[in-house]
């Protein structure tokens, strides 16, 4: 897989808009939440940059913990997923926000979403920065998403092809 630009076809959400809309979120978690313990769990890999961002546009404390997630056996159709990294912490001090890049099919953060709310944090909620709710096989609603985007394979923003493009400062429709 080569990082050449030629495959990316069109830029879809610029650096300056996602910036505009994490620090409107921000300011909506952060009213939400004042004087609430929270938590941001970020997904690894694909929302380490939104995450970033997004804490930093808070204006409350928040703590900050990583998990990483794997699809069983490669068979994404299953909705099953494994734990590849947990979470350090007990969270059933805390609100809980899941920081996701992207909703697709809902398989994965239906899971992690259910997986997390059995361990009775204060409450649990899924921030998303972009969905696809064409592609949805599952009744799972992020309570917050940044953008909707049509069916389409985007990078960039934290998101990848094979590891490549995750450096990219926007989001952007990917062409094989
Ligand atoms: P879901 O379980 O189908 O909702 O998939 C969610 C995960 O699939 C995301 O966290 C991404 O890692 C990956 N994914 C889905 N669509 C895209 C895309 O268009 N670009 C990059 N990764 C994607």
């Amino acid at each position: 897989m080569d990082n050449n630009r030629e495959h990316i076809s069109r830029v879809l959400i610029s650096a300056e808009d996602i910036r505009e809309k994490i620090q409107e979120t921000g300011a909506m978690i952060s009213e939400m939440y004042a004087g609430k313990p929270l938590l941001i769990v970020c997904v690894l890999t694909g929302s380490f940059i939104f995450t970033a961002d997004l804490c930093r546009a808070l204006s409350i404390p928040c703590e900050i913990d990583f998990m990483s997630v794997k699809s069983y056996s490669g068979d994404r159709s299953t909705g099953k997923v494994g734990i590849v990294l947990d979470l350090k912490k007990d969270i059933s001090s805390y609100h809980v926000i899941i920081v996701e890049d992207i909703v697709d099919t809902g398989l994965t953060m239906k899971c992690v979403s259910s997986m997390l709310r059995e361990r009775n944090p204060l409450s649990l909620s899924v921030v998303t920065l972009l969905d696809k709710p064409e592609c949805r096989k599952t009744d799972f609603t992020p309570d917050v998403s940044l953008f909707r985007i049509p069916n389409v394979f985007v990078v960039g923003y934290g998101m990848d092809c094979d590891e490549q493009f995750r450096e990219l400062p926007y989001v952007a429709e990917y062409r094989p």
